[in-house]
């Protein structure tokens, strides 16, 4: 029989997307169901998403207890061209009926009710895996994603049979944290208040609910399954995650090798592969530059272009980026393009930066798909200097387009790109750069070497290259190990 699975996550391209937690809740599910498992994915009901479902029906309502008040949740399921199965969604008019970012107001301030919108959410998914609508579907697995989904596994402890659960940490950085006269006000159980449970330096955290509760913990690379059992990377949660090691496993993320493809890709003016590399990459390059105004001539086609697609906060490392952007515009011929939003101070600082620098330094501020894509065609070298990086997705779209990224040794990263070192390059295996200090000297003193390669050994960068695209980062095989994780 199928196994029957219940993802429950707060985003899922091409429904609604802030990060690359969308783009797993679309890859993974579709993996899970090319292997046969029976998905159900579940989101809330946010108010700009919902006109992108197709036949839509109620499958029932459901009374769901939040903050000191009761709310009647509709389940609704419909359908999407993108998704071969049903997608479930909790719809309540007074959490999710809302536009804009999922998780902020449009100040940039996280919604004030986020305990409550996610704790509903959790006890829906909870509901569900009980079969509270008398559907007769009751998953084998529940997976969560993240702090938003973190109480499930907590909850799963009503349901009879209890489904096995499965939690996958995305990024360690965000914990869901919130009072104890929160969590009062939600009714959150009495039982797993304390530090071997969810309470937290005096609060609690969603994320943690998650790691305790959990059958299987799950991250998105090795290497970051390592690092957040250290005090650096751990925040204050590198002791809980030692003592629970015999159940924490990291699985590399991986692509949609279709949407993510030079070969088909429709963003891109002139589609290419490894034969065509050079000319395609070349219109794309012009097609790019001629996106932000500049009319290129031959020469300035044959500088190298820099690129960046990111959010804009501290992980990212875009503050190491922009202090490396002067002394490489005052001694190399290199250009950037940066594509991102995110906290104000980095996007003010990046429009001060193209004002000063026309035509060298191009800046989107904003979320733009089509951007991304044909920035990943036309630019020659992806930074993505990443003071960590749970798995990261974009070096692994970049090496897909042959544009060869820059990267700090931490994570995903260090599980995904194989430095240009003379022992990789002998052995055919190099596809990229790598820097072992999280400070913009280090980026900087590899940006010189990059930028010299590039110049001047047009064999090698040939060679890197085709390494780059030989990659298979497809999600079939992380879809196994998941299906492993679920079936013990
Ligand atoms: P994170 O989830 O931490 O932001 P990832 O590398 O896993 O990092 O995923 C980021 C995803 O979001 C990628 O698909 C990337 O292309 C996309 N993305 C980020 N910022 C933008 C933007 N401004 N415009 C378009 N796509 C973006
Ligand atoms: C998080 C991480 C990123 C990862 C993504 C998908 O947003 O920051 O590294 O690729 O989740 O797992």
């Amino acid at each position: 029989m199928a196994l029957k699975v219940l993802f429950a996550a707060s985003e899922a391209y091409p429904l609604i997307k802030t990060g690359g937690l969308a783009d797993v809740a679309y890859g993974l599910p579709l993996a899970l169901h090319a292997e046969r498992a029976e998905v159900r994915l579940l989101l809330p009901a946010y108010y700009d998403m919902m006109g992108k479902l197709k036949e839509v029906q109620q499958l029932g309502s459901l009374q769901i207890q939040g903050a000191g008040r009761v709310h009647t949740v509709h389940i609704l399921e419909g359908s999407h061209a993108a998704f071969p199965f049903p997608i479930w969604v909790v719809e309540c008019g007074a959490l999710f009926g809302r536009s804009g970012n999922p998780y902020m107001h449009p100040d940039g301030y996280d919604w004030p009710d986020n305990a409550e919108r996610f704790t509903v959410f959790a006890r829906a998914a909870a509901l569900l895996a009980d079969d509270a609508l008398q559907l007769n579907w009751r998953p084998d697995v529940v997976h969560a994603h993240d702090w938003q989904t973190g109480l499930i596994p907590a909850l799963l402890e009503a349901v009879n049979p209890r489904p096995r659960s499965v939690f996958t940490i995305h990024n360690l950085a965000y914990g869901g944290y919130f009072s104890r006269a929160v969590y009062d006000q939600l009714q959150l159980a009495w039982h797993w208040w304390s530090s071997e449970g969810v309470e937290f330096y005096g609060g609690f955290s969603m994320l943690k609910a998650g790691i305790v509760y959990a059958d299987v913990v799950t991250t998105v690379s090795p290497t970051y399954a390592q690092e957040i059992c250290t005090p650096e990377f751990g925040y204050g949660l590198d002791g809980l995650l030692r003592s629970r090691s015999y159940k924490l496993h990291g699985i590399l993320n991986g692509i949609d090798t279709e949407i993510w493809n030079p070969k088909h890709d429709e963003y891109l003016v002139q589609n290419y592969g490894l034969r065509d590399i050079k000319k395609g990459k070349l219109a794309n390059k012009q097609a790019l530059l001629e996106r932000f105004g500049q009319n290129p001539t031959e020469e300035q086609l044959a500088r190298p272009l820099l690129g960046m697609v990111s959010r804009l906060v501290e992980q990212k490392g875009v503050d190491m980026v922009m202090e490396c952007i002067h002394p490489l515009l005052a001694e190399t011929n290199a250009a950037f393009v940066l594509i991102g939003s995110g906290h104000h101070h980095y996007e003010q600082a990046l429009y001060d930066l193209a004002a000063r620098y026309p035509g060298r330094v191009m800046v989107y501020i904003g979320y733009n798909e089509a951007l991304a894509h044909l920035l990943e065609a036309g630019c020659d070298i992806f930074l993505m200097p990443s003071r960590f990086e749970p798995c990261g997705l974009n070096q692994m779209y970049s090496l897909n387009y042959g544009t060869l990224p820059v990267v700090y040794n931490t994570g995903g990263l260090a599980d995904t790109v194989v430095n240009a070192t003379e022992a990789n390059i002998a052995a055919d295996t190099a596809n990229g750069f790598v820097f072992y200090l999280p400070y913009s000297h280090a980026l900087l003193g590899t940006l010189w070497w990059v930028l010299r390669i590039f110049a001047d050994d047009q064999k090698l960068w040939r060679a890197l290259q085709r390494n780059a695209l030989k990659a298979d980062f497809a999600w079939k095989r992380s879809a196994k190990r998941y299906l492993e994780l679920y079936r013990n």
